[in-house]
């Protein structure tokens, strides 16, 4: 059985004839890139089939969706022995962070949304990243006060905020779990210390890198051994992350805040070259997770629901979604001109309110509720009523209790992340978004061997404008802003799919455009996610490359959009949730769904 190449998968769907294969040049990749998935079991083998042929993975009792086959058998393992959907997490989240550390880790935060079957409801875990106490809103810009390039915050400890993953497993695990927590690492820990299959896209990502990545000593020794760059089907141990996996195993996430872990960030962090950061024991030792209320806005006879602030991710998609359900779009079709102008428009009036009011609720007032408000989104929608494209679009004027006059957010995000869905037997359903920020987040790698995150670029890097003040500022202990948009749609109080994405801030388009796909368009949740996409968040709209919605642009221009053609990354993983369960991996990148 060979391995299904990314650009193979793609291919084989008719929407994707001329796809090319993300950023990952699939020659690089080379067939070597068969090991990387060849000794995992015939069930495996069999959904990546489902995946290449378009179709959905069918199950009854649980399911797993994720972006790398290795970590989603993990977390079938669990599932098949009883586990809860809190307990795969785990399993996933450890061999992700191992086998996709670009992506996400011990090292990262996550968002995660879940419904409790015998509580008949939901709730979320905030285990975003926090900026240290020592941090002041300064801290992305130069001596005369101007901000920073992109990259040059990036790769260093300035933009490494306190990890929040590990303590978001435990608390995932202490509410929800069912199996005992040391065995929820047996498989990471076993494939850190026995080696791993380098997968194509891990080899392509380091390749393309190298110039980062070979900054610090520790991240080159690990990517390039001996100066050559990791490639596909490569042999890769990590025993530094097995120690830490053992010491949380037994000890409990609460060692990664404290000791030796928590010391091995904080002096890779203080010290590294030419880009120190400010992040300390005591950030570590005062991390916590917090419990919030799901945010959830009406569409269609459903409520689709996720996280709140810090993440812009369910305010945003539920406006988006909300101002379409005073619209007729399921009466066209997902590639009418008129279909993309309604998504285009509503999503560009979404991310002007994402950008005046959001950001991290603890820190400044937000009108949360005013901003999903279903009056509020059909007095937007009626924006959405003339012919052609908006010629500009500003903020609403929500429902809030006290005001604060903010100025535009100026942050900028690229895609990284990755996107876990879980059902379990007991009809549990988890949904989470886990990131290190950028590909390889902030390119240091802890001595515990795993690569610590550049979450705090999600701030934005000017401090106001005007004279007023941006809400997304740093702030010493604040969350920045994110994107992420884990999601449960609910119908009639009963879960009906869990779905969210990587990409930065096009994770919103990603995710609302596959809700509609769904809901709108009827496909089956494979199609929906394969489907291609066409993403606008600040006027320029986005067709993505090798399909179909290229020859879009023309028609779109008449409308009065700009229109850029270029890859549209999503690493959407979704689970329907009727009768029986049926899983949708994203073809353009390496996960599958898996059930049974
Ligand atoms: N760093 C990606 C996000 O939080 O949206």
């Amino acid at each position: 059985m060979r391995y299904l190449l990314p650009v193979l998968v793609l291919a084989a769907h008719p929407l994707h004839a001329q796809q090319s294969a993300d950023a990952v040049d699939p020659e690089a990749a080379s067939e070597t890139g068969a090991e990387a998935f060849a000794d995992l079991p015939e069930r495996v083998r069999a959904a990546l089939e489902r995946k290449e042929a378009g179709e959905p993975v069918e199950a009854q009792d649980w399911m797993v969706a994720a972006a790398n086959p290795v970590a989603v058998e993990a977390g079938a393992k669990v599932l098949e022995a009883g586990g809860s959907a809190a307990d795969a997490m785990v399993a996933v989240q450890t061999v992700l962070g191992l086998v996709e550390p670009q992506s996400s880790g011990l090292g990262g935060g996550a968002f995660l949304v879940w419904y409790d079957a015998e509580e008949g409801a939901l709730t979320t875990l905030d285990g975003r990243e926090t900026a240290p106490l020592d941090a002041t809103p300064q801290l992305f810009q130069d001596e005369d006060g101007e901000p920073l390039e992109f990259y040059e915050g990036v790769v260093g400890g300035r933009s490494v905020g306190t990890p929040g993953t590990p303590a978001l497993m435990q608390m995932a695990h202490d509410k929800w779990g069912n199996l005992d927590w040391a065995g929820l690492f047996d498989d990471a820990t076993r494939l850190a210390r026995e080696g791993f299959a380098v997968s194509p896209r891990l080899a392509g990502l380091v390749d393309e890198d190298r110039d980062r990545l070979t900054r610090f000593s520790a991240t080159a020794d690990y990517f390039y051994p001996g100066g050559e760059a990791i490639a596909a089907g490569d042999t890769l141990t990590n025993t530094a992350y097995a120690d830490t996996l053992e010491a949380i195993a037994t000890e409990g996430a609460g060692t990664f805040y404290t000791g030796e872990i928590a010391q091995g960030i904080v002096d890779i962090v203080q010290g590294a070259e030419s880009n120190p950061g400010v992040l300390s024991m005591t950030d570590l030792a005062i991390y916590a997770p917090v419990e919030r209320a799901a945010v959830c806005a009406a569409y269609r006879g459903r409520d689709v629901c996720g996280m709140g602030p810090p993440s812009s991710g369910a305010l945003t998609v539920g406006q988006i979604l909300g101002m379409l359900d005073n619209t007729d779009i399921a009466s066209l079709a997902p590639d009418d001109p008129e279909a993309l102008r309604l998504l285009g428009d509503a999503s560009r009036l979404a991310f002007a309110d994402r950008g005046l009011y959001m950001a991290d609720s603890d820190f400044v007032p937000m009108p949360t509720e005013g901003l999903v408000d279903a009056d509020y989104l059909a007095s937007r929608a009626e924006l959405l009523a003339g012919d052609d494209a908006l010629p500009e679009v500003s903020a609403g004027d929500p429902e809030w209790s006290h005001a604060m006059d903010w100025a535009p957010d100026r942050s900028i995000e690229l895609p990284s992340t990755s996107h876990v869905s879980i059902v379990d037997a007991d009809g549990n359903v988890l949904s989470m978004t886990t990131t290190i920020e950028n590909g390889f987040g902030s390119r240091l790698m802890a001595p515990g061997g795993f690569l610590l995150n550049n979450e705090l670029t999600d701030f934005s890097f000017a401090t106001h404008e005007d004279g007023r003040p941006i809400a997304n500022r740093v702030e010493p202990g604040k969350r920045p802003r994110s994107s992420m948009s884990p999601t449960i749609v609910m119908q009639d109080g009963a879960p009906v799919l869990a779905i969210g994405s990587p990409g930065g801030s096009r994770i919103i388009g990603y995710v609302a455009q596959a809700i509609i796909n769904h809901v709108d368009f009827g496909m089956n949740v494979q199609e929906a996610l394969g489907a291609p996409h066409a993403v606008n968040r600040f006027g320029t709209f986005d067709l993505e490359a090798g399909t179909p919605m290229e020859e879009l642009a023309g028609p779109l221009q008449e409308l009065g959009f700009e229109t850029e053609v270029r890859d549209l990354t999503s690493g959407l993983h979704a689970i329907e949730i009727g009768e029986t369960l049926r899983g949708g991996a994203d073809p353009r990148r390496e996960g599958i769904a898996l059930g049974q």
